[in-house]
């Protein structure tokens, strides 16, 4: 017996997993869930969808989906509501995907505030969280979280990320902003936000971190103890960034395991379209091997001044990622073609093909019952280390520590 899944926001994000999730073979049946019933009501009728979505089980309310049999929901909602929508659909005693990050609110003490309460939700009900972060399924993250975990790196000793996202790139940030603040539960931004900017606070492209932070956290396995941030302010008065006080931040971490990670969060920056390699991308470097781009070189030294070898072997996307499950491989292949045969390649799609990975692994630890593959404390994590960021450039670079949660 397969499961039943919930997902709620189905705007321009959320509407890129719909299919997916139908699509997976463990999926018994989806209910949908938009305030905005027209969303809905796109995918109610769409034959792609015809067998596992039907009338009754949609709505257009968390609360009414929260009352549902779903074992399990999916949260692609505005980035302020995630944490607390999340935390309901815990208490509900279902597990939960978030889209990232943890939430974005301009008073870190609050967004650390969420992080626990969501933390002690999960050791309370034993259902799981899962942070939908699209970076954990790149190609080259997973080819690098398969190479860390047999030693190829050797001891680490630096890596480097950065999320460059220029607000006027193709993929506009203004036009995003405009719409995630309008229709039923956007236009309640303004009023949210209001408090907060009459005390004063702001924030930075750190608030939300994660695409840049979780490549090398997460293949490195290990945590950042403390920083130095440096911030560059808007000079030219762009009300886009009235609520920033830097629109780009370059911060050097001290990593736990004795690394240094440098992270470049970018919201004004003359660089690429978002989804090309450098703009949103990392390099690690051990002892004995690094990875940069699709290339990894490594060098078999073992005992000191005995002759070494070095090898470069350079990786296609296909080759760098996971293996899917060969059932849902083809469910899978068939979102994007419908009449794809078994010979077909599987190109997938969305963030470097991140998307059907996300699905898979969250479909699979629901159906396992099993543990988060990214869990509350590894996104509360990438959101302290956001945080203590933006106090280091805040006090003009100096060295700052990042709050640890276990
Ligand atoms: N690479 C990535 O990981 C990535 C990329 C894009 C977006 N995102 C994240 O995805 C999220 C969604 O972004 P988007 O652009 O689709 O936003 P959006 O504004 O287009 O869609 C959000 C939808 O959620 C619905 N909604 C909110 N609260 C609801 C409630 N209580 N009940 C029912 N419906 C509700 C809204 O009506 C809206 O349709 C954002 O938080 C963003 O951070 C992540």
């Amino acid at each position: 017996m397969g499961i039943k899944l919930g997902l709620v926001g189905l705007g321009s994000f959320g509407s890129q997993f719909a299919k997916l999730f139908k699509a997976h073979p463990l999926v018994d049946k989806i209910a949908l869930c938009d305030c905005e019933a027209e969303k809905v009501k796109k995918f109610l009728n769409d034959p792609f969808m015809a067998g596992k979505v039907s009338e009754k089980d949609c709505y257009e309310s968390l609360d009414e989906l929260c009352k549902s049999d779903v074992d399990a929901v999916v949260v692609i909602t505005q980035p302020w509501l995630h944490a607390p929508q999340c935390l309901q659909v815990l208490n509900a005693g279902k597990h939960v995907y978030s889209a990232v990050p943890l939430i974005t609110l301009p008073d870190p003490d609050e967004v650390i505030d969420w992080g626990v309460k969501i933390a002690e939700a999960v050791k309370r009900t034993g259902r799981q969280y899962m942070l939908g972060e699209t970076t954990i399924y790149r190609p080259q993250t997973m080819i690098c979280r398969r190479l860390a975990a047999q030693g190829k790196f050797g001891e680490f000793v630096y890596a480097e990320g950065e999320y460059t996202h220029d607000v006027d790139n193709p993929c506009n940030l203004r036009e995003v902003n405009k719409t995630r603040t309008t229709g039923k539960v956007g236009e309640q931004f303004a009023a949210l936000i209001a408090p907060y900017l009459s005390r004063g606070l702001k924030t930075t492209p750190m608030g939300y971190p994660t695409h840049s932070i979780s490549g090398p956290i997460h293949v490195m396995q290990t945590r950042a103890v403390s920083v130095s941030a440096i911030g560059m302010p808007n000079t030219n008065h762009d009300p886009f960034f009235k609520w920033y006080d830097f629109t780009d931040v370059t911060a050097l971490f001290k990593l736990a395991n004795g690394a240094a990670l440098r992270i470049c969060e970018f919201r004004e920056i003359g660089t690429e379209s978002i989804d090309l390699l450098n703009a949103e991308t990392f390099r690690i470097f051990g002892k004995n091997g690094s990875f940069t781009r699709n290339r990894f070189l490594e060098n078999d030294r073992s005992i000191p001044g005995k002759k070494v070898t070095w090898n470069h072997q350079d990786f296609t996307d296909a080759e760098m990622r996971d293996e899917l499950p060969p059932e849902v491989l083809e469910q899978f292949k068939k979102v994007y073609n419908p009449n794809a045969t078994p010979d077909d390649d599987f190109q997938p799609h969305g963030h470097g093909g991140s998307h059907p990975y996300l699905v898979h692994n969250f479909v699979k630890m629901v159906a396992e019952n099993g543990p988060s593959p990214i869990p509350i404390g590894e996104a509360l994590h990438f959101m302290a280390m956001g945080i203590a960021a933006n106090k280091s450039a805040r006090r003009d670079g100096e060295v700052v520590k990042v709050e640890q949660f276990d």
